[in-house]
């Protein structure tokens, strides 16, 4: 007899949740286990409901369930970036060549929030902006940064690492100013009010453009969301980001949403806002810049 899942979730929330929180790391760790990791995420998925912030820090800091589908072991090369990501990237150099920016010469500074291994920094460092010396990014899985530093330093790279929650972001960036920040798949693993704290403290650190990408809503252009609204499968939130962005003072410069149109598998909704940090005077050697 096979059991329904919402009854294996019920049941399972009957146990209490410390349990159940080391059963779940136990059960990733079985190796026999078919589909260990949809299991470790299941007996918690009812934490979701009640603190969804909380249930996706728990999985990723401890390189739970969904965790694992980024353990690659090289996950770097510009032939291993995604055709969601591909697109992305084309969409900020398109973007910044609207400011008037040679992404080339003028782009000298990037980070990333939620950068996994740092495979995308990695990408911007060697294939996008060959003028960018400081490049660092922070995620809260501890087992991606180690491996990304690892073979970051292997390849004389000057991307620096560092595993801190966005929650902190404020904390983590401090007085530092990025040309370009970028943030992709991340911001569904918090809720509205924190999502939107994220996007306040990026716009306020960004010079040129923040880069963030969510989840696509099927139906409706994200725009049109007024309140985020979580997905089924994995409790990821599909945010109204362009209202984010408007809320933090920002300006939507450009965006893409591909309703139900899915890019590897990913449903698209991207959005390029102005950065709120203080812009440096480019170089006289930059004819083409006005700002
Ligand atoms: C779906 S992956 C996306 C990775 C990469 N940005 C990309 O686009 O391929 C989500 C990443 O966000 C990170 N993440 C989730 N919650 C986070 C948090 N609270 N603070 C920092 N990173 C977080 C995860 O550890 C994971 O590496």
């Amino acid at each position: 007899m096979v059991i329904p899942r919402t009854i294996k979730k019920a049941a399972y929330a009957t146990l209490p949740l410390a349990w159940r929180k080391r059963l779940a790391m136990w059960l990733d760790r079985q190796q026999w286990i078919a589909n260990r990791h949809e299991w470790s995420m299941l007996v918690i998925r009812d934490w979701a409901e009640k603190d969804v912030d909380a249930y996706h820090k728990f999985l990723w800091s401890e390189h739970l369930g969904y965790a694992k589908f980024y353990d690659s072991a090289n996950s770097f090369g510009a032939d291993k970036i995604l055709p969601s990501r591909r697109l992305l990237f084309e969409d900020l150099l398109a973007c910044l060549r609207e400011q008037g920016l040679d992404p080339r010469r003028d782009v000298k500074s990037v980070f990333e929030v939620g950068c996994s291994q740092g495979y995308l920094l990695r990408f911007a460092e060697t294939q996008l902006f060959p003028a960018a010396t400081d490049l660092a990014g922070i995620d809260i899985d501890g087992t991606a940064i180690e491996a990304g530093i690892a073979y970051l330093s292997e390849q004389g790279s000057k991307i620096r690492l560092q595993r801190a929650d966005m929650s902190d972001l404020e904390n983590v960036l401090g007085e530092k100013s990025y040309d370009v920040i970028l943030c992709a798949g991340v911001l569904l693993y918090l809720k509205q009010e924190a999502a939107e704290e994220v996007v306040r403290t990026m716009l306020r650190h960004t010079r040129y453009v923040v880069a963030i990408a969510g989840i696509g809503h099927p139906e409706v252009d994200n725009a049109g969301l007024t309140v985020s609204e979580p997905r089924a499968w994995d409790a990821g939130m599909v945010h109204n980001i362009d209202a984010m962005v408007e809320k933090a003072g920002g300006k939507v410069l450009q965006r893409r949403w591909e309703g139900a149109h899915e890019i590897n598998g990913q449903r698209i909704h991207f959005v390029f806002s102005s950065g709120k940090a203080a812009v440096a005077p480019l170089s006289p050697a930059s004819p083409t810049a006005t700002r």
